[in-house]
C-alpha cells in the first residue's frame, strides 16, 4: 500500500472526508480542538485518487496522538498500516508512546485498538456533553444504538 502525506493533497479533499465521516473539519476531543487540515497525516487513495484511508495525529511533547483513523473498506488491513505509519512517523520524532480517543460506543475500535497493543488507559465520564457545547452535529446515538457519552483514552507504550 502506497500512503500519501496529506500535506501533498489538495486541502478540499481532505476537508471533504472529514466532513463526510465526522460532520465537520473540526475534531473535538478532551485533549484539544482540531482543524484537520493543520494536523500531520498519511491518506490511501483508489485508482480514481478518492481517499479511501485517512490517519491524522499530532505530537505534544513525546507523546504522538492520534485524533482520526477512518477507512471507507473496512477489514482489508488498510487501518492497521495506517496505525504502523504512524508509529514509524512517532518514532523518527522520538516519542516513547502513542495516544488516542475512542467514544463508550465504538465497539470496533476498542477491538480493534487493543488488539493492535494499545491498552485502556483512562475513562472520560460524559466527556461528550461537552464536546457537544463547541460540535453539536455530534450525534446522540452511536454504534449498535449506543447514547454516545463518555470518552475512553487508550495508550501504546512504544518502548515496550
Ligand atoms: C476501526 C477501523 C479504522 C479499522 O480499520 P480496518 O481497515 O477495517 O482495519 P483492518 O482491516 O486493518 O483490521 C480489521 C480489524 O478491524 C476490526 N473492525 C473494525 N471495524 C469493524 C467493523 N465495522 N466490522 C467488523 N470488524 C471491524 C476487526 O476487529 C478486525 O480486527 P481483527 O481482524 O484483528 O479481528 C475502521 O473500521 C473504521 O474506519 N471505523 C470507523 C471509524 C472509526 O471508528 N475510527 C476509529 C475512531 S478512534
Amino acid at each position: 500500500m502506497k500512503f500519501h502525506p496529506i500535506e501533498e493533497l489538495p486541502e478540499d479533499k481532505v476537508k471533504e472526508f472529514f466532513v463526510g465521516r465526522w460532520g465537520s473539519s473540526q475534531m473535538v476531543i478532551s485533549s484539544g480542538i482540531y482543524e484537520c487540515s493543520d494536523l500531520d497525516g498519511f491518506a490511501l487513495l483508489d485508482e480514481a485518487q478518492e481517499i479511501i484511508g485517512l490517519v491524522t495525529y499530532t505530537f505534544h511533547g513525546s507523546d504522538c496522538e492520534i485524533t482520526s483513523l477512518d477507512c471507507l473498506e473496512v477489514g482489508r488491513g488498510i487501518g492497521t498500516a495506517l496505525i504502523k505509519e504512524v508509529e514509524k512517523a512517532a518514532r523518527e520524532n522520538g516519542c516513547r508512546r502513542i495516544r488516542l480517543t475512542t467514544t463508550n460506543d465504538n465497539i470496533n475500535a476498542l477491538r480493534f485498538y487493543q488488539k493492535r497493543g494499545f491498552v485502556l488507559f483512562r475513562l472520560i465520564p460524559n466527556a461528550i456533553e461537552k464536546s457537544r457545547e463547541i460540535k453539536p452535529e455530534i450525534p446522540l446515538i452511536g454504534n449498535y444504538g449506543i447514547p454516545i457519552r463518555d470518552e475512553i483514552e487508550l495508550i501504546k507504550d512504544l518502548d515496550a
